[in-house]
């Protein structure tokens, strides 16, 4: 029997079949994938999870496909890192890094959704895959489609990182840089997707590629041992993420592989694009579209589909938000990679700063146990960090310079 029964409508409960809709007709909220928890219980144990692939595809009953997976083999399954030295730095007991920045193909979290959303694509008979892009997502489609062999545009705004750019052009999609915000991309491709028969993953696949977000959750609490965490920390951009990862640690639930859920689920964005931290620190449930002016360009969405849905994570699961600078983004990009020797993306910069916030204002405790997600590798944000990190010592091939430079060995 199928473990997917529907679509369903997260604000009337109206249900669709399972096809590729993405809105609902009678109230246009928003569809997302339903499951028969009861089924799934009985299939998955924690032995059958193990016994799985290293991939997140060991959680293919939790996700919304219908046979194997077909796109994105070897997505997931990244390090979960007890960062003993960052912790000691911010006086955390047990902080864990979840590292995406060593995704499978392409080096963010966005190749788990993009696994998800192209083997459904694929199953619902679709050739050409499609994206509106921040940049690492049109990265993920681009390289994922040139394994499956799918004809590929990716839309993105026209002032991304050089490396961003570069990271779809080599796999020969068509990349379309349209001249605006990434919510003008948004609204572009809408209304492309309209008009053609193209599996845009987060547009008309967006309840099916949304899904694969909860791997972070399932990962995490794998990786721990089967538990929750105390605390997590999650950059949001369109909020989705954030609410995945909620969804995920509740499912492992509702199948029996976690006794009980406390995770308090904290947001982070960065200053100049920070629409959903701002409502929450204003105590709103609803939030004002902003124009984006930020660093963090991966996050930079002013108008974000799912911000009303992250404010009520944060607010149910007892977490809070935050924001931080450009500077701050850089100096949390630094002290990561100073610390636990991991080169995070601007995205990642963000989630550093924002812990160390949550930290000081004592929202987040010594013996917490608290998972940031860094979810972007800093090879594709040079420009954030090109002008402070100095320059090498350049010398001539000569014992005499070197010790010249750095002095000899056993000198004071
Ligand atoms: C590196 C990185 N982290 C986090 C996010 C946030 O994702 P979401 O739109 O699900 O909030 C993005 C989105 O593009 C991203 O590129
Ligand atoms: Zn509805």
């Amino acid at each position: 029997m199928a473990k997917m029964t529907a679509l369903i409508c997260r604000e009337c409960g109206k249900e669709y079949p399972t096809e590729a809709l993405h809105v609902c007709e009678l109230c246009f909220g928003p569809l997302e994938v339903k499951y028969r928890y009861e089924d799934i219980k009985g299939r998955m144990s924690k032995a059958s999870i193990q016994d799985g692939p290293m991939s997140l595809w060991r959680y293919k009953d939790l996700l919304p496909i219908e046979g194997h997976p077909a796109v994105g083999l070897h997505a997931g399954m990244t390090p979960l890192v007890h960062a003993k030295n960052l912790g000691a730095f911010l006086g955390l007991d047990e902080l864990y890094v979840k590292n995406d920045c060593v995704n499978h193909p392409t080096l963010s979290f966005k190749d788990r959704v993009v696994a998800v959303a192209l083997t459904r694509a694929r199953e619902l008979g679709y050739e050409t895959a499609a994206c509106a892009s921040t940049g690492n997502l049109a990265n993920s489609v681009a390289a994922h489609a040139a394994q499956a062999g799918m004809q590929c545009y990716v839309f993105i705004p026209s002032d991304l990182e050089a490396a961003k750019v570069l990271g779809n052009l080599i796999f020969r999609p068509k990349v379309v840089e349209v001249e605006g915000t990434y919510d003008d991309v948004n609204r572009l491709c809408s209304e492309i997707a309209g008009e053609r028969r193209w599996a845009f993953v987060n547009v008309n696949i967006r309840p099916y590629y949304a899904e694969g977000s909860k791997t972070l959750a399932f990962e995490v609490a794998e990786q721990l041992g089967w538990r929750a965490p105390d605390q997590v920390v999650v950059p949001m951009a369109s909020g989705s993420l954030l609410t995945k990862i909620w969804k995920g640690l509740h499912e492992l639930c509702l199948v029996g592989l976690l006794r009980s859920v406390r995770t308090k689920v904290n947001g982070a964005q960065a200053e100049g694009c920070s629409p959903i931290a701002t409502a929450f620190k204003n105590g709103r449930d609803f939030f004002k579209p902003v124009k984006p002016s930020t660093i963090a360009k991966s996050l930079a969405i002013g108008n974000p589909a799912d911000g009303y849905y992250a404010l009520k994570t944060a607010t149910e699961s007892g977490g809070s938000m935050e924001s931080v600078t450009d500077d701050e983004i850089k100096e949390g990009i630094t002290l990561l990679a100073r610390t636990e020797g991991i080169f995070a993306e601007t995205a990642g910069g963000v989630t550093v700063g924002v812990l160390q916030k949550l930290v000081k204002r004592g929202l987040i405790k010594k013996h917490d146990v608290t998972v940031a997600y860094i979810t972007g590798n800093g090879l594709k944000t040079q420009e954030a960090v090109v002008d402070s990190v100095g320059r090498p010592f350049r010398i001539p091939p000569s014992l005499a310079k070197f010790e010249h430079t750095f002095g000899r060995q056993g000198a004071a």
